[in-house]
């Protein structure tokens, strides 16, 4: 035994001595109920909370709440076969996700299996679902502006890299193209976006998928799709295991927009798993940890500090409400724990003011500070005189303004609103918007009727872009000097006087 060393003698003499002999513990237990999407399981002691059991058909569930003799586990499979009595089998993993780059491009469901036909991605890295969020020390202020292209949100309610911004309103009311619209205008930017998709028909996650395809970027785009048919416990994960692939690339020091769509459907997957688990319901039937739950989740949407990487994880969380109430428990909730909230509004869609956000009901909390200064220096008094105009509008029912003040504001004020309103998937760059602000400031488009703005949206952003003398502006949007302002006045002349 005394010849010379082997290295690979020794690492295989390690790995002997390593080995564990013996027999191995595997913990199993019973299915004692199942009930639709979750299993109540007796044995398994040593069971902790999000790890995956399998069950005696190959179906998979996780482990929601634990009790002092038995637990719940929500499937992740459809639960076909699983009946009282069947065997489970702790596996000892944590509900995980695959991360990295290779996710890009991809469509998955929130286990990370992909959904558009293609292999799966490599499990190289593996991120839990659930993640603590980041500590204060290791975060910075929202400084940074995430860019919707939509005049109404960049100018008045701006959101900032690492803020969690609400969109709130009745159903069919342009919530998601909103958020898809943000989506869409990335393309031009270094922001990685990240949709998911909670308990909605697939006809419905298909249309976005197809608008992103054809006109975002889709190979910065990952969508993690839970639809309204696939098993409660993958509803109930999607958000969370999406936000660990975001977190990925957010520790790189990247940049990712997520979206949630939509957070009440989450909150109704969480309500029946909590009421077929025998949690004791609160206030509309809710358990008592519904707000935890989303604030926990929004809570990992953050921009990192210069020695974290810098990189950030902008949220944009959706949500239903019913005949505008917006005091239901889950919407309170969720404007509470974000920073801010664009309310839509079903009136103003149906009067064809689309986007139809809702000025006086939105803010954003970080706003101003993530606002470019040369946007601030023209958007300043802009809620205001908007909001002044919807005031006169309903007293102008009552007769006509004599006051040629009065007719100049109402005329402005139809300016904004013609400003304000966009189609879907027309984002407007920012040097647009300064532009076309600054125009309206100026009085030049109050001369013009809704269409020709309309007309002078889709001209603009080639007029401004072929400007040598706008370079500056496009790079650095920290302020605006008189020279730039009369340039870009001058460029909205000058499209305007093309037929
Ligand atoms: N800016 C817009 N301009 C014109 N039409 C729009 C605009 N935004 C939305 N729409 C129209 O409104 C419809 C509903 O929009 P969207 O699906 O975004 O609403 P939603 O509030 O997310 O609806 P749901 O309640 O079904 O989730 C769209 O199919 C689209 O045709
Ligand atoms: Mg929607």
């Amino acid at each position: 035994m005394n010849g010379p060393p082997d290295p690979a003698l020794d690492k295989l003499r390690g790995r002997i001595a390593a080995a564990r002999l013996g027999p191995e513990l595997e913990e199993q237990g019973t299915v004692i109920a199942i009930a639709d999407g979750l299993a109540t399981i007796a044995g398994l002691p040593g069971a902790q909370l999000n790890e995956v059991v399998t069950f005696g058909g190959g179906a998979r569930g996780f482990v929601l709440t634990l009790d002092e003799d038995r637990l719940h586990a929500a499937f992740l499979d459809p639960m076909a076969g699983v009946t009282a009595g069947d065997i489970v089998t702790r596996t000892g993993h944590l509900a995980s996700v695959p991360a990295g780059t290779e996710l890009l491009g991809r469509i998955v469901d929130p286990l990370g299996r992909p959904l558009d036909g293609a292999p799966p991605p490599d499990w190289a890295t593996i991120l839990p679902a659930e993640r603590p969020a980041p500590q204060i020390i290791e975060r910075d202020f929202v400084s940074e502006p995430m860019e919707t292209g939509l005049l109404v949100v960049d100018a008045l309610f701006a959101i900032g890299r690492g803020q969690r911004e609400l969109i709130i309103g009745e159903r069919k009311t342009g919530k998601t193209s909103i958020a898809v619209d943000a989506i869409i205008n990335q393309a031009g930017s270094d922001m990685i976006c990240i949709y998911v998709a909670i308990g909605q028909r697939m006809s419905a996650v298909r249309r976005v998928i197809n608008a992103v395809q054809r006109l975002g970027e889709p190979a910065r785009t990952i969508f993690v799709v839970a639809e309204a048919t696939a098993p409660a416990g993958l509803q109930w994960l999607a958000p969370f295991s999406a936000t660990s692939m975001a977190e990925w690339f957010r520790d790189q020091g990247k940049h990712v927009l997520i979206v949630y769509d939509d957070l009440t459907k989450h909150a109704a997957t969480h309500r029946e798993l909590a009421l077929l688990s025998h949690q004791p319901p609160g206030r509309e039937a809710y358990p008592g940890d519904i707000f935890y739950l989303h604030a926990r989740l929004l809570e990992r949407a953050a921009k990192m500090a210069p020695e974290r990487g810098g990189g950030s994880l902008t949220a944009l969380p959706i949500a239903e409400i019913e005949a505008g109430n917006l005091s239901a428990y889950i919407p309170t909730n969720l404007i509470s724990i974000a920073d801010g909230q664009i309310v839509t509004s079903q009136a103003l869609f149906a009067g064809n003011q689309r986007p139809a956000v809702d000025v006086g009901l939105s803010v954003s909390r970080v706003g101003g500070k993530a606002q470019w200064g040369a946007m601030k220096a023209v958007a300043g008094r802009l809620r205001l005189d908007y909001a002044q105009f919807l005031e006169m509008k309903v007293f102008s029912r009552f007769g006509g303004f004599g006051d040629a003040a009065m007719k100049a504001r109402m005329t402005r004020g139809e300016r904004i609103a013609a400003l304000l309103s966009q189609p879907r998937f027309a984002p407007l760059p920012l040097v647009t918007q300064i532009a076309l602000l600054s125009a309206l400031n100026e009085g030049l488009l109050d001369a013009l009727d809704p269409p020709r703005i309309a007309a002078l949206k889709t001209a603009l952003p080639a007029l401004l872009d072929a400007d040598a003398r706008l370079e500056e502006l496009r790079t650095h949007m920290q302020t605006l000097d008189d020279a730039t302002r009369a340039v870009l006045i001058e460029v909205v002349r000058s499209g305007l006087e093309q037929p």
